[in-house]
């Protein structure tokens, strides 16, 4: 349809069918209503009739294209004006074949990993009939107690912009060509705003940051997202300056459309307009539903509210109908850019050959996933293994398929590769002993594990977490390993052998006792399906490591938040002051975290030098070049991620004592030299001052550039008039 098209649809609607457009419930309902006389179930709860069923805009969370087609065809006899429904469903690392987690995804530190992993997705997700994907979550993270974190690619605003540019790519392809282009999918963005900020890492928690902190580190991945093209944003559960996300018509009006210019379509998280009433903003559902759709959410997520009061406030004139009109039109916009009007059931009829699990798409999970591992420690060139050594994979991960991450609902935990059997496929001697669960071995179990490590050379030692840990509605107020898992790793340790550890989890967790009694430690996250073959493809050196954590790594919880871009404070710990008082710090731990953010280490060595810059000043409109020159200076191939930090020496108002602002990844054979280019210009200076504006401050920046965040300061430079 073209626009004006759409317009004349919309004139044809009444007011009851604009707003069941503005409806979306799970596919429950569809079967909950269907050949019954009369209506019970979750609708009666809901006070919903088939009436308001047959009208509704969107239907979140089916499994199957047959469930896709079956609802679309119900619902489109009994539509009026035949408007098709639009399906939206959480595919967040993978639809049926999984892929890592985002936030080790994060830990690629290459966009074109989540570039691709958003495009194999959208060709599985299209298959089932999806149309809308709740993804990317581009929210910060700095607390790892939340177990969202999970969901981010970390706590970096610049890296959580490239990637948050990437995934809306990957999924989307072309915006504009999303109505012929059947195997892409549109991305909502998540959560509007500052949800990474909850009070204490608690999930569903208030948040309370500055509007300087939110302009300045929060919106930066929205933004990148929006201008990629991003279709769809979805609000967050928290409050920000005090009031709920849903209802927060400054939030909402002033920062997302205004300042960021968004003009896509708002939908509310799952039950967040009714959300509104335990929070204590609105009296009722009719004061809920005002103060959602005046905050101009198109959507109401999984709650009756928009259904049963919209109308009435427009008719009473508590609202204007103007508010309606324009998020029904969002809408309708939206359908019609996914080709929904042409073909409500976006090529699933004439799909003749899926690809969905398919061997290709397993084969690019499997290398993609390798990709996000992050090697933390390798004492004693432990790793690479060798095939021909003894092995010993042991510990509660060793033999299970808990490796997909929490949000794999369609993914097949039966299907997925165990790091015993990816092992074993290339170490074919390899004993193996698993545990039945993560917090307590039978005596059994752990007899024969230490038999195991007995007999081997090298003990690989899986420890973790399960999917059920992180993700949503998963905190911790402490991120330990339990304490069988740590006595398992201090027993195998007292053999003397050298011990493998690797993890699998899904946010940062506490790792000084693994980091004590380990040779060597691999960061595997959840990988996904094809879990087992890419971490023994890493292990055995046939891919050499080159992930780099996207978070900080704490000493123990009690220093979270710890981040490495953090403000200086008037007494700032230095090298010179370890022994006073008087500095800020804590009595009992160190200021820094166990493993900081941008680091991970490599089968190989990288040597950076002559680093030089092309001036020593510049002024707006000029560029400064960085260039450096990198070498692999060990014995194997090898990926390196050089890293670009700036700090700004003075400022009006206090800055991060570093900020990442470039880096570049460099793949290189042994003793290969290349040359990296940076390229920064005023714009990469500039932050949000007092008065929100964007701007940089004239005067001297330190240049750090290195191989993580502990990166050394290699020069400055000087903004000038
Ligand atoms: C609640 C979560 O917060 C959100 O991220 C998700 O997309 C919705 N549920 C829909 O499942």
């Amino acid at each position: 349809m073209n626009k004006s098209e759409v317009t004349e649809l919309f004139k044809q609607m009444t007011l009851a069918e604009k707003v069941g457009q503005l409806v979306q419930l799970t596919p429950f309902f569809f079967e909950a209503a269907e050949g019954q006389g009369e209506v019970t179930g979750p609708m009666a709860e809901l006070g919903l009739t088939e009436e308001h069923l047959y009208s509704i805009g969107s239907v979140l969370g089916t499994h199957t294209s047959q469930e896709v087609k079956e609802i679309q065809k119900a619902y489109l006899k009994k539509s009026r004006l035949g408007i098709p429904l639009i399906f939206m469903a959480d595919v967040i690392h993978g639809y049926e074949t999984i892929f890592p987690i985002p936030l080790g995804i994060g830990a690629s530190w290459n966009p074109k990993v989540a570039q691709e992993i958003a495009s194999w997705s959208a060709v599985e997700a299209s298959e089932a009939g999806v149309h809308v994907t709740f993804s990317p979550m581009v929210d910060l993270v700095r607390d790892p107690r939340w177990g969202r974190v999970l969901e981010s690619t970390g706590e970096d605003p610049y890296l959580n912009s490239l990637y948050a540019k990437a995934f809306v790519e990957g999924y989307q392809g072309e915006a504009e060509s999303l109505h012929e282009n059947f195997k892409k999918i549109a991305a909502c963005i998540k959560h509007f705003a500052a949800y990474g900020a909850s009070e204490a890492g608690k999930e569903y928690n208030t948040v309370d940051v500055s509007t300087l902190e939110l302009y300045q580190y929060y919106l930066p991945s929205f933004r990148a997202a929006i201008d990629a093209g991003a279709k769809m944003m979805m609000t967050s559960f928290n409050t920000v300056n005090g009031i709920p996300a849903t209802g927060n018509r400054w939030l909402m009006k002033e920062v997302l459309r205004d300042y960021l210019n968004f003009d896509g379509m708002l939908i509310s998280d799952w039950g967040a307009v009714g959300e509104l009433i335990s929070y204590g903003v609105a009296a009722d559902g009719r004061e809920a539903s005002q103060l959602a759709i005046e905050a101009g959410v198109d959507m109401d997520m999984m709650t009756s509210n928009y259904a049963h009061h919209l109308e009435e406030l427009v008719t009473s004139g508590a609202i204007d109908q103007n508010l309606i009109d324009e998020s029904v039109l969002r809408v309708l916009h939206l359908k019609n850019d996914l080709g929904l009007f042409e073909d409500p059931y976006r090529g699933l009829n004439q799909l003749a050959e899926t690809q969905t699990f398919s061997k290709e798409i397993r084969s690019h999970a499997r290398r993609l996933a390798a990709e996000t591992v992050v090697l933390l420690k390798n004492e004693q060139e432990i790793l690479p293994l060798k095939k021909e050594q003894k092995i010993a994979v042991i510990g509660p991960k060793a033999t299970d398929q808990d490796v997909l991450g929490a949000w794999s609902w369609v993914g097949q935990t039966e299907a997925a590769v165990t790091l015993a059997t990816g092992i074993k496929s290339v170490a074919k001697e390899t004993l193996v002993v698993g545990t039945k669960e993560l917090t307590v071995f039978s005596n059994e179990e752990q007899a024969e594990m230490m038999a195991a490590a007995t007999q081997a050379e090298v003990v690989v030692l899986a420890l973790g977490e399960s999917s059920e840990e992180s993700g949503e509605a998963a905190s911790k107020a402490t991120i330990c390993l339990p304490d069988a898992q740590i006595s398992l790793l201090k027993e195998v340790a007292k053999l003397g052998k050298p011990i493998v550890t690797v993890l699998f989890n899904g946010r940062p967790l506490e790792l000084a006792e693994v980091t004590e009694f380990s040779t060597g430690i691999i960061e595997a996250w959840f990988p996904g399906t094809e879990a087992g073959n890419s971490v023994a493809d890493v292990l055995f050196g046939r891919k050499n490591p080159s992930g780099k954590l996207p978070m900080s790594f704490p000493v123990v919880t009690g220093q979270i938040p710890v981040y490495y871009n953090h403000l200086n404070t008037g007494r700032p710990l230095t090298s010179d002051n370890q022994d006073q008082k008087y500095v800020s710090r804590y009595l009992d731990i160190p200021n820094d975290p166990l493993y900081p953010f941008g680091f991970g280490l490599s089968y190989t060595t990288f040597e950076l030098s002559e680093i030089s810059l092309n001036k020593k000043e510049i002024k707006a409109g000029e560029q400064l070049v960085v260039t450096l020159q990198v070498q692999n200076t060990g014995s194997v191939k090898g990926t390196e991620t050089i890293q670009l930090y700036l700090n700004d020496q003075v400022s009006q108002v206090a800055r991060p004592v570093r900020e990442l602002k470039r880096m570049a990844q460099v793949t290189l054979e042994p003793l290969e030299i290349s040359e990296v280019t940076f390229e920064l210009s005023v714009e990469d200076l500039a932050y949000i001052h007092q008065d929100l504006s964007l701007s940089a401050d004239l005067g001297g920046f330190d240049l750090f550039i290195g191989t993580s965040s502990l990166a050394p300061k290699v020069g400055e430079f000087h903004l000038i008039k």
